[in-house]
């Protein structure tokens, strides 16, 4: 794997925006992937930078988003759309259909899942995509479990998920049991992943990555993909070299 240990989040952030700069230069209509979470939002801010400066056009890009809640409205500051409204669509002017996150509130949420799986395939693939990582190493929301899921399905988030990720919203006690992820064969079909970690939470998580492949750490599937970059800080990073 090509992993780039930097000497903190802000180090990690440029790098990231450089790649995700070079790719759209490269390809003005390319179709990213994103992430919600702390980890990209150094990214995303580089990103809004680099649009408004006029250093890359961001006009004919398309995005799709890895995950979204079950039950939280788009519309809600909470749901991952508000997330990335915040901090790049709404900032750089991204037009809504050339974004793509799945419908939480759907009736039929399966669906949903189906179209969303549909989609993604509609428009091309994803040409290069940007992950986080949960402490429990799971990458979208594939949660940790007996075997891979290929394409975009209904998850029940775990305990420590819920932990993790209710301090995001506005009521802790709103946090979610359900989420929609994209899966593990549509993350791996990305043309090129970058993932980002950092800090002491996510140490245990990206050994798990690089140790044995298998679904109970969802990431260590990142390990068969041709073109994935792993950018860590020197926290999250610790235990990479052991394994
Ligand atoms: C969340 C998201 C993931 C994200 C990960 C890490 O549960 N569903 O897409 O990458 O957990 O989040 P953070 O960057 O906030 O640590």
């Amino acid at each position: 794997m090509d992993i780039r240990v930097m000497e903190s989040y802000d180090e990690m952030s440029d790098l990231a925006a450089t790649l995700v700069v070079d790719q759209v230069k490269n390809k003005p209509d390319s179709v990213l992937g994103l992430a919600c979470g702390a980890s990209p939002i150094g990214l995303y801010k580089r990103l809004v930078e680099a649009g408004k400066r006029g250093e890359v056009d961001f006009s004919k890009v398309k995005t799709v988003n890895v995950d979204e809640y079950i039950g939280v409205p788009a519309e809600s500051p909470d749901s991952y759309h508000g997330f990335m409204r915040k901090h790049l669509f709404d900032e750089l002017g991204i037009k809504p259909e050339n974004t793509l996150i799945p419908d939480g509130m759907a009736v039929d949420i399966l669906s949903e899942c189906a179209r969303y799986s549909h989609t993604i395939k509609e428009w091309g693939g994803i040409d290069l995509m940007v992950l986080g990582i949960g402490a429990n190493a799971h990458i979208g929301f594939n949660e940790p479990g007996d075997a891979f899921v290929p394409e975009t399905h209904v998850v029940e988030l775990s305990e420590a998920t819920r932990n993790a990720n209710c301090h995001f919203f506005a009521n802790p006690k709103d946090m979610p049991h359900w989420a929609i992820s994209m899966g593990i064969q549509e993350i791996m079909f990305a043309r090129g992943l970058i993932l980002l970690a950092s800090g002491t939470a996510k140490t245990v998580a990206l050994g798990k990555m690089a140790g044995d492949i298998t679904p109970q750490a969802p990431a260590s599937i990142l390990q068969l993909h041709r073109h994935v970059i792993i950018i860590a800080d020197k926290a999250a990073a610790a235990r990479l070299e052991q394994e």
